[in-house]
């Protein structure tokens, strides 16, 4: 039996646990992290790319971006094309010099294991939160297996940050939150190729075949992604077929898109989820265990950070200062930024995604918005905002 004590128990260590540990330590706040996978799975799992400005200065802040801001790009502005035409959003100019960066999430998981560990700090992996009990007294805990054995992590506060299938959210009383769920009839075949990007900023592309994104990882990988039916598989996309599919649907007036070996395949339904209250008692959900996003809006890892910087403010400040006002307003101040993301999220997947139901009147509208991009600096403003992700001001009383 493993018994564990420790301020914060962490369930889960992707984007959302791992910068949460960190940062409480930083507050002097104590913390443990548990992760049901292996060390190599979770930092093989290939997911997001774009990282918001918010996000990258709260790495920078807590020493941890250091690789982040040699290998990853930081971009300007992004190409939106709709039926072969392109335009582009210059940030600087629409946001006052706010950024994006392109650098892989398991590179961000990597970076944050590594320094937490070398830290000497305690990160089980393979280690299962199996029951999470007391949380609504002052002595919750969190019952786990690893390696075969029970274990029991003894806290003050459990943070649920175990994504979409954890633990945290079954475990919250259904009565305690509304969820709002939608699925959208597409979903996304994404791949990673070695190949030098055809692009210098990402571009999302509207095409009466579906929807296309070019991003990239490096100088020598490229990650792109298609629209695809719900019951598509990756067997019945050969690499000649996707490169075919890609080139038509990003193409446009002297552009060539450049192919090369794929190494990962995989397909992402899109969906649509939240709820209306993250926590209870002394039980706190973070990140994508409380909402999902379409990733059209590169917003769900943005998102899960934001999280986590309000629930770090609510624990420093109830530590530091003995009131609980700001994590009794945790889950109201985090779904502020949470509505607005949802909204940006649904509304980059309506523009780009080819509809199903009523298509010739959503074409239109789609076609609509882009036109009104091109001509109008408010509206192009609003979604470069929303894209670069809004100051944390913006959602303050
Ligand atoms: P996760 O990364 O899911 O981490 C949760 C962890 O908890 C996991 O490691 C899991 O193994 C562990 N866990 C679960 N249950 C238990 C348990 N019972 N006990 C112990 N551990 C447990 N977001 C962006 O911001 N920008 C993008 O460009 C972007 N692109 C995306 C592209 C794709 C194809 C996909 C699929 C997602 C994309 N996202 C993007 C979303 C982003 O990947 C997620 O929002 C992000 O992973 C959320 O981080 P998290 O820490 O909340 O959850
Ligand atoms: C990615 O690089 O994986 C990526 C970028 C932007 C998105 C989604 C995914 O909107």
């Amino acid at each position: 039996m493993e018994n564990l004590k420790t301020q914060v128990g962490i369930i889960g260590a992707g984007p959302a646990g791992l910068t949460l540990a960190h940062w409480l330590k930083k507050n002097g706040i104590s913390s443990v992290i548990l992760e049901n996978r292996s060390r190599e799975y979770v930092e093989g799992r290939v997911r997001a790319g774009l990282l918001e400005q918010n996000t990258v200065d709260i790495l920078t802040e807590l020493g941890l971006a250091n690789r982040l801001r040699k290998e990853g790009q930081e971009h300007h502005g992004v190409y939106l094309n709709f039926d072969g035409e392109r335009t582009r959003l210059p940030f600087g100019e629409l946001t006052g010099g706010r950024n994006i960066w392109i650098y892989g999430q398991q590179e961000v998981v990597k970076d944050l294991t590594d320094a937490w560990l070398k830290e000497g700090e305690t990160l089980l992996f393979k280690a299962e939160a199996t029951e999470l009990k007391n949380f609504e007294t002052d002595s919750p805990e969190i019952v786990f297996e690893h390696n075969g054995e029970k274990g029991i992590i003894e806290c003050d506060f459990i943070a649920a940050c175990d994504g979409f299938h954890g633990i945290g959210r079954k475990t919250l009383p259904t009565e305690n939150f509304r969820e709002f769920t939608v699925t959208y009839p597409f979903s996304w075949l994404g791949i990673l190729a070695n190949v030098a990007p055809s692009s210098d900023e990402l571009i999302y592309a509207y095409h009466e075949r579906g929807f296309a994104l070019h991003s990239m990882r490096s100088e020598t990988v490229s990650r792109l992604y298609i629209q695809v039916d719900n019951d598509d598989d990756v067997s019945n996309w050969p690499d000649e077929k996707i490169w075919e599919e890609l080139s038509i649907r990003l193409g446009t007036k002297d552009w060539e898109l450049k192919s090369g070996p794929i190494f990962e395949k995989s397909i992402t339904p899109m969906r649509s989820y939240f709820i209306d209250n993250m926590q209870f008692g002394n039980l706190f959900l973070a990140g994508d265990a409380a909402h999902i996003v379409p990733p059209t809006g590169g917003k769900g890892l943005n998102l899960a950070i934001a999280d986590v910087k309000h629930l770090v403010d609510g624990l420093t400040d109830f530590y530091q200062n003995n009131s609980r006002e700001s994590l009794n307003n945790y889950s109201k101040t985090a779904l502020k930024r949470i509505w607005r993301a949802q909204d940006f999220s649904n509304f980059m997947t309506t523009l780009f995604h080819k509809q199903g139901e009523h298509g010739a009147f959503k074409y239109q509208l789609q076609k609509a918005k882009f036109d009104y991009i091109k001509t109008s600096k408010a509206y192009a403003t609003t979604i470069a905002e929303n894209y670069v992700g809004m100051p944390f001001e913006a959602f303050e009383d």
